[in-house]
């Protein structure tokens, strides 16, 4: 690997960046796929044959479903011949002993054996028995964030909040595992299972990996720098090969109160954004979210947190070998060699692309030591080239610049500091790196880059050639021989999201697209078990069109032909797309229904449609009335 020979290389450079056609052009032309139709301002690119990452697999059967229109109204929509259940709503007790959710009574003795609130990534976890594997198993579900004027009379500001408040606050963010099952055509909630649990920002934790008891991450809770509390601002994650579930830490800054200009830290709190700290009262009441008093804090979040489900006794482990920054998610995928790679990606404007490849090998005969397989490895960041390929950066210390001449004295101020290592390794500046997924079939690694209007027209390169981008894009990186350790890959732009009706959007998509087949904002994504790709948005209100799910096929003459499957209903963002192993229910996190009204005002009272009642995020299962593979 190594420093990039050639600066001028980067594509990140304005002076060489071509204008998004020319790329296309580079890009795809290069093998003959490319055929550019200018019809009504409609641009798109034809795959007529699979592209690279595809070629190794047959054509997936084509998705059979009628797709929706666009709209925009409170209710979730999907294509006839399917069902939505309401499963489980932020309130609703994960405990047979728990009563009925009642708004007006909340505490937070309460809320930590119910439903948190702002589901956002999901995984469907089957027992590991192998029976009925799409009818039971545990549910894990991220609760990203709260929004206090939604959930309390009064409408508060967060700013504002009660101590008791604050605690109910506190307590419905981190995590939910609950058991489910389905019978007679229902999913149902096991409230007596023994493995229905909370994860919340007061559940014990521990740091590991290179970072691990650093005089950094010296608090007043953590004298030894490993003792570590909770996880919040739980966005997307992963699952590992040997059934752990990875919850990824974002937008933590909101939580610490005081000013990060100063003390110890201050020069990695301004690489780590100036945007959004202390909007939250958290501070107001704990010293622990109190910067004056606990400077360090921060430094005990950021990373990604690995639980294992079906062990309530398990400690959260915080595996700072994967560096800390806003994780969106964390994909992981088995190499052929036995290695584990992590794909993620850090969602701010103008942030990178991340993979982690353990040092050590999966052993399916020893899941104890899988679990320390995420603690020794090498963190490495991508760097696009105008020519279609990628270079892995190693951020490791004492290589290139990464030494104490640049402030590093360990890989623990590496990981710590990862942003500035991956700056000083030459990585490129991305249009908001939201999830990241391997396509299991082919090994083609897709990338949801969500929009960023910060870009400006002269700033534009290769792989984010729009400036500002504001409705996002799609791009495909594929490693050489499908050997996700090798240090150079290639990529594609998949397409480029957007009105195509649009002549100002430059929305590049499969020429048969229908008037409903578009989206903006792509965020998270899935994959069925034949490689199909589910994409779901969380930006469309500025097409004044509700967000939702779009899927495609990824091989074959349909390749990157989206079509829209879901519709949220007003103000929410579908988040947290999973499969059943056998396809056969998709589970779909409903998250801010309702936003920006109130509890007093709401927009809408989805889902229990309830005047008692508050629109609430929930958790919907989507099957199809048959009984059969959703997609088909
Ligand atoms: Fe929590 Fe990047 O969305
Ligand atoms: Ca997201
Ligand atoms: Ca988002």
């Amino acid at each position: 690997m190594g420093l990039t020979a050639d600066p001028d290389d980067r594509s990140s450079s304005p002076d060489v960046a071509p204008c998004f056609q020319e790329v296309l052009t580079q890009r795809l032309s290069r093998r003959g796929l490319l055929k550019l139709i200018a019809a009504g301002g409609l641009m798109a690119c034809v795959p007529r044959q699979p592209l690279h990452g595809a070629e190794a697999q047959s054509p997936a059967p084509e998705l059979d479903f009628a797709e929706i229109p666009h709209g925009r109204d409170d209710t979730v929509h999907v294509p006839s011949g399917h069902e939505v259940q309401v499963l489980l709503r932020w309130g609703d007790p994960l405990f047979a002993d728990m009563p009925d959710f009642d708004p007006l009574a909340q505490d937070a003795a309460g809320q930590r054996r119910r439903f948190g609130y702002n589901n956002d990534f999901v995984a469907f976890m089957p027992f590991r028995d192998g029976v009925d594997q799409d009818a039971r198993g545990l549910l894990v579900v991220n609760h990203e964030s709260t929004q206090a004027p939604l959930m309390f009379p009064g409408s508060p500001s967060p700013l504002r909040l009660t101590r008791p408040q604050c605690d109910v606050e506190i307590a419905a963010h981190g995590v939910s595992v609950v058991e489910v099952r389905h019978r007679q055509g229902q999913w149902r909630v096991q409230l007596d299972s023994s493995h229905n649990r909370r994860v919340t920002p007061e559940t014990p934790a521990r740091l590991s990996g290179p970072a691990a008891g650093h005089p950094r991450l010296r608090t007043s809770y953590s004298s030894d720098g490993v003792r570590s509390l909770g996880t919040y601002g739980n966005c997307a994650g992963g699952v590992t090969p040997w059934g752990t579930v990875l919850t990824a830490e974002e937008n933590v800054q909101f939580y610490f109160t005081g000013d990060p200009r100063r003390g110890p830290e201050a020069e990695n709190y301004r690489r780590f954004g100036r945007y959004g700290w202390g909007m939250f009262a958290w501070g107001r009441h704990y010293p622990r979210w109190n910067l004056e008093q606990e400077p360090r804090e921060p430094l005990h979040t950021g990373w990604i947190v690995e639980i294992d489900p079906y062990d309530a006794e398990f400690v959260p482990r915080k595996r700072t070998a994967l560096g800390r920054f806003k994780h969106e998610g964390c994909s992981v995928h088995l190499n052929s060699d036995g290695r584990v790679v992590a794909y993620m990606g850090d969602d701010q404007r103008f942030e990178y692309i991340y993979r982690f490849l353990s040092a050590g090998r999966f052993d399916p005969h020893d899941r104890a030591g899988n679990l320390s397989l995420l603690d020794e490895g090498e963190l490495s960041v991508a760097d696009f080239r105008a020519d279609g390929t990628v270079v892995w950066h190693a951020l490791t210390f004492g290589h290139g610049p990464l030494t104490p001449r640049n402030g590093f004295h360990s890989q623990a101020d590496v990981v710590l500091d990862a942003r500035r290592a991956a700056d000083l390794m030459g990585a490129t500046r991305m249009d908001r790196p939201e999830e990241v997924e391997v396509n299991p079939l082919s090994g083609e690694v897709f990338v949801m880059l969500t929009k960023n209007q910060k870009r400006a027209s002269t700033d534009t390169d290769a792989v984010n050639p729009r400036g500002p981008n504001r409705f996002g894009h799609v791009l495909t990186l594929v490693p050489p021989g499908g050997d996700h350790a090798m240090p150079e890959y290639r990529w594609e732009l998949f397409l480029l999201a957007g009105d195509p009706q649009q002549r100002g959007h430059g929305a590049v998509y499969h020429p048969d697209i229908s008037r409903h087949g578009w989206f903006l904002a792509p965020d998270n994504c899935a994959f069925d078990r034949h490689g199909r790709l589910w994409i779901t948005t969380d930006g469309n209100d500025a097409a004044g069109i509700a967000d939702g799910i779009w899927a495609c096929e990824t091989s074959g003459a349909r390749r990157a032909l989206t079509r829209h499957f879901l519709r949220a209903p007003l103000g929410a963002e579908p988040s947290g797309p999973c499969f059943t192993p056998g396809d056969t229910t998709l589970f779909c996190a409903i998250q801010h229904p309702g936003e920006g009204s109130t509890f007093d005002h709401p927009s809408t009272r989805w889902p229990d449609f309830d005047q008692r009642m508050p629109p609430r995020p929930a958790l919907v299962a989507v099957t199809r009335s048959d009984g059969g593979n959703i997609g088909g």
